[in-house]
């Protein structure tokens, strides 16, 4: 049977979308607005509270986040004293742990500017490339590729499902998608492809999930 999903909210892009109406309709719209309702109405099923490791190890962090709610929730759950200023332009606020080591941009992804943060030697993408429209995710690529350092280390998360059956988020971002979007530039490897199906996954009409991990790298 054909899925015909809700179309929620409204796209990123006023930019020609490289899909026919009928694909487009197929999905999930997101924006700014649909996740902070979702935060707000804690419909966030991917969270988790453990992953602050990477500042443990040493790490200056640098994050983006456009629900104000998750940046305060994540400085209280980790009893990490924090500060907020504006960001100029008002462009959203910056939370700066007390250590200086952790930078938190409450702003609209596509609004971060090189000069807020970067250039980084690592990226953990988990949740965020799947959460954006899929035709604004050239311009994501773009916004990501232009803040990376010479040598830097980029992990990726997709997944791997029914994309018929289940309208996002998470959007489905194939491997030869991944390859077209980093692959010109970058060199890429697939490290990791598992089996994640949960119980959740039954309410979303899928019957199998795969997650998988890529690392992008510079080419040599
Ligand atoms: C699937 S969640 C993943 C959150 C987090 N990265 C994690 O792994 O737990 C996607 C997150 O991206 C945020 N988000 C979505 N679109 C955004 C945008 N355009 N700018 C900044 N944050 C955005 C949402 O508020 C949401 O918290």
């Amino acid at each position: 049977m054909h899925h015909v999903p809700k179309v929620k909210g409204k796209s990123h892009s006023n930019n020609t979308i490289a899909m026919t109406e009928d694909k487009q309709s197929q999905f999930t719209v997101v924006s700014p607005e649909y996740w902070q309702k979702r935060w707000e109405e804690r419909k966030i099923g991917w969270h988790k509270t453990n992953v602050d490791s990477l500042w443990e190890m040493g790490h200056v962090i640098v994050g983006v986040e456009v629900a104000r709610a998750a940046l305060e929730e994540f400085f209280e759950e980790n009893s990490i004293k924090y500060t907020v200023s504006d960001l100029p332009d008002g462009a959203g606020s910056l939370f700066t742990s007390e250590d200086n080591r952790i930078h938190l941009y409450c702003c609209d992804l596509f609004s971060f500017k090189s000069d807020f943060g970067g250039p980084m030697n690592g990226v953990w993408d988990r949740g965020a490339l799947v959460a954006i429209n899929k035709e604004d995710i050239p311009r994501y690529v773009e916004i990501l590729s232009s803040l990376l350092a010479p040598d830097f280390c980029y992990l990726v998360e997709t997944f791997e499902f029914d994309e018929t059956k289940h309208s996002g988020p998470p959007f489905f971002v194939s491997d030869k998608d991944l390859n077209d979007l980093y692959g010109g530039k970058f060199t890429l490897t697939k490290l990791d492809r598992q089996d994640a199906f949960e119980e959740q996954h039954k309410a979303w009409g899928i019957d199998s999930f795969f997650e998988k991990l890529h690392l992008i790298t510079p080419k040599k």
